[in-house]
């Protein structure tokens, strides 16, 4: 832990998934799939979406995402969470990724997108969601 470099701006949202990237979600490269950050973000959306939504969830849509920062193999990924809407059924859930460098305390932003979750009866339909629980 030798990096003491401060980070250019701080995570939004609350800590929903914290990993490691390993080895096995890399592509023949040796450089993390894209795709397994999005599948971490989607499951850390899909946490808060249950949470607020009291129940099933559906991911419905994600807006553009763009890849700002690479992930490495070692770097420990977060990833943060934020409700910005809520729709009579659907909610939208703002969703950043962060990389934790290997061996350091630096972080940097990998991406971040909105994702529109809905909530879902036992019969797959739309439901409405229900007020907050504070
Ligand atoms: C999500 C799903 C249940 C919605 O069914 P639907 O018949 O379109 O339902 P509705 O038209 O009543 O819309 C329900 C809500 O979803 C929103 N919605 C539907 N399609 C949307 C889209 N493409 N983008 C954003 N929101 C959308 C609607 O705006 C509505 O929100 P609101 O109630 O807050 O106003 C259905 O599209 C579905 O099952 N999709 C597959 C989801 C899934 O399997 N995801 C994982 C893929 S691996």
């Amino acid at each position: 832990m030798t990096d003491s470099t401060p980070p250019a701006a701080l995570p939004r949202g609350e800590l929903a998934v914290r990993t490691i990237a390993m080895p096995a979600d890399t592509n023949a490269n040796g450089d993390i799939f894209g795709g397994w950050v999005m599948s971490q973000m989607d499951l850390a959306g899909g946490i808060a979406g249950v949470e607020r939504a009291q129940g099933r969830v559906v991911t419905v849509k994600v807006d553009a995402m763009t890849f700002i920062a690479p992930m490495r193999v070692g770097d420990v990924l977060e990833i943060y969470s934020q409700v910005e809407s809520i729709g009579r059924t659907s909610m939208k859930i703002h969703l950043e990724a962060w990389a934790q460098r290997f061996r350091t305390h630096r972080r940097d932003k990998v991406t971040d997108a909105t994702f529109t979750f809905v909530a879902v009866g036992d019969d797959g339909r739309p439901r409405p969601i229900p007020p907050e629980i504070r």
